[in-house]
């Protein structure tokens, strides 16, 4: 996917994208001319490019681009590229954009078959944005033997019984900040606040940040990472690439900054940066070196923060809109708080308690899709649902549509967090993926989720100011462009 939206972050990207795009497919339109066949969607299996795959491959390496660039830039989402053509061609569908073929693969086995065989037969298209921002060394691009070792290093962390801290502090933060909104009557964006909540729990677990203005300039800077993750990688001023590689030094300064502060003596913290630094003595297979460090601090924050900030936003309007829902978790919540002393933070027995929270977390993350689907490269020629792949075409895990997909959710559109009283069929829940690229922050996702559940229901009634269901351009995270406006009213029995 990254290759798809890398080119659609801005307008001046969009720009010189178009005119490198239609530059190259004049001249590979000239060069083989001979071809004469432009429209080779069905046609092309023979030539490889296709094969028994329904869909439209369109012209030689524009293809669809121009429809998937449409859909990213309208307030439908760019997963409405893929809905029209599952109407139109069914769920396992080829398409070609960016001079890439893309096959979507919309079933639990496909899934299965690609996930559990990442790194063999399946990588990540390596994205030079994507590594030029976060650092070569991070999770998301270093190659096989570094990303076991590495993500060997850095999960004990994110494992349930490390969290307890997390939980703790979060909980206390969140509390407040829920208690001052609603003591000011402010109305504020379930979205952003969200996002602070998230950066500022990271900075603090990670590092031990809890200094205000140093936590502004980490959100301006991450965020600036973050949009340059997927932008056209030339370092000209003004452009998303420039800005985020910019940011990306500084924060590489203030890491680089911590670390000799804490190897010359002057901080010591009980967090995950000290966890590494106390590994100095340990043998290079096991310790993560500065580099590796600072990468992965980076990496971590950020996938965190929009994954985590978007699934909390739509927790928010999907229990205003199915008061049932609520009404069970608040009484939930209730009875958990009734059986705690007042002003006691939550520990990780109380979220082992919230049963029914759990299935609002699980259906919260089936329905919004945060990772819409999950982008491989095939190394080998192979079959996937009976389909043939070539080596080099891109396998989309088509997660929204495994979601979705009546035969395994019954009603799959209606909100309906009980459905998850029956086990799921393997591989037919995947939001945080699976395989050695499971999503390393799940358990902290899921905890993040079931604090804010429980001080928002437990606390609180709300109403939504905008009910617009339009969704932000040009991301890649559904969002609503509004972010969910909302105003909090305390509870009369809320402790
Ligand atoms: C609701 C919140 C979240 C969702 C839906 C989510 C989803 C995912 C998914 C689907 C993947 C795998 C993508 C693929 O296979 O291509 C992933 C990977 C990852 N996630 Fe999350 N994530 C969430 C929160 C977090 C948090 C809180 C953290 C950090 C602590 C985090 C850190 C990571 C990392 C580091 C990876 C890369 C793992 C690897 O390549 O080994 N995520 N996430």
């Amino acid at each position: 996917m990254e290759e798809l939206l890398f080119l659609v972050q801005n307008n001046d990207d969009i720009v010189l994208l178009i005119t490198v795009v239609v530059f190259s497919a004049a001249i590979t339109y000239v060069a083989s001319k001979a071809r004469r066949r432009l429209d080779i969607g069905e046609g092309e299996a023979a030539a490889g490019g296709g094969g028994n795959i329904p869909g439209r491959l369109g012209i030689p390496i524009i293809g669809e681009t121009f429809s998937f660039l449409s859909a990213t830039n309208s307030t439908n989402g760019c997963y409405d590229f893929v809905r029209l053509r599952r109407l139109w061609y069914g769920s396992c569908f080829k398409t070609r954009i960016f001079g890439k073929i893309h096959v979507f693969v919309p079933s639990p086995e496909g899934a299965k078959q690609i996930l559990t065989n990442d790194f063999v037969d399946f990588n990540k298209g390596y994205v030079k944005s994507m590594a030029d921002a976060v650092g070569e060394k991070s999770l998301l691009c270093v190659p096989h033997d570094s990303h076991k070792r590495i993500r060997r290093l850095l999960s004990d962390p994110f494992s349930m019984p490390s969290l307890s801290k997390f939980v703790q502090n979060f909980d206390q933060k969140l509390t407040q900040k829920l208690k001052k909104l609603e003591e000011s009557g402010e109305r504020f964006s379930a979205l952003q606040f969200s996002m602070k909540m998230i950066l500022d729990a990271m900075c603090n677990m990670l590092m031990s940040i809890t200094e205000d203005s140093l936590l502004q300039v980490i959100e301006r800077d991450c965020t600036a990472v973050s949009d340059a993750m997927l932008s056209f990688p030339l370092m000209i001023p003004g452009t998303r690439y420039y800005k985020g590689i910019k940011a990306r030094q500084r924060l590489m300064e203030t890491f680089r900054g911590m670390i000799g502060d804490r190897r010359g003596g002057k901080e010591t913290h009980n967090d995950f940066l000290q966890s590494m630094l106390q590994r100095d003595s340990y043998p290079s297979s096991e310790k993560l070196d500065d580099t590796d460090i600072m990468d992965n601090l980076l990496t971590l924050i950020i996938a965190a923060q929009t994954t985590t900030a978007a699934a909390m936003m739509w927790s928010v309007k999907f229990l205003d809109e199915n008061r049932d829902a609520q009404d069970r978790l608040r009484e939930e919540q209730l009875s958990i708080a009734k059986n705690k002393l007042d002003g006691a933070s939550l520990t990780i027995e109380d979220l082992n308690k919230m049963f029914y929270g759990l299935k609002v977390v699980k259906e919260t993350l089936r329905m919004s899709n945060v990772l819409l689907w999950f982008p491989r490269v095939a190394l080998n020629d192979c079959i996937i649902d009976g389909f043939e792949i070539k080596k080099g075409w891109h396998v989309n895990v088509d997660a929204t549509c495994i979601h979705y997909d009546p035969e395994l959710y019954k009603d799959p559109m209606q909100f309906n967090p009980s459905r998850f009283d029956e086990m799921q069929k393997p591989y037919s829940f995947i939001p945080f993926g699976s395989g050695p690229r499971t999503c390393l922050g799940m358990n902290m996702a899921r905890v993040i989720m079931l604090v804010f559940l429980h001080r928002l229901t437990r606390g609180y009634k709300w109403t939504i100011h905008d009910h617009d269901p339009s969704l932000e351009k040009k991301t890649h995270v559904p969002r609503l462009r509004s972010g969910c406006p909302i105003t909090l009213k305390a509870l009369d029995d809320g402790k």
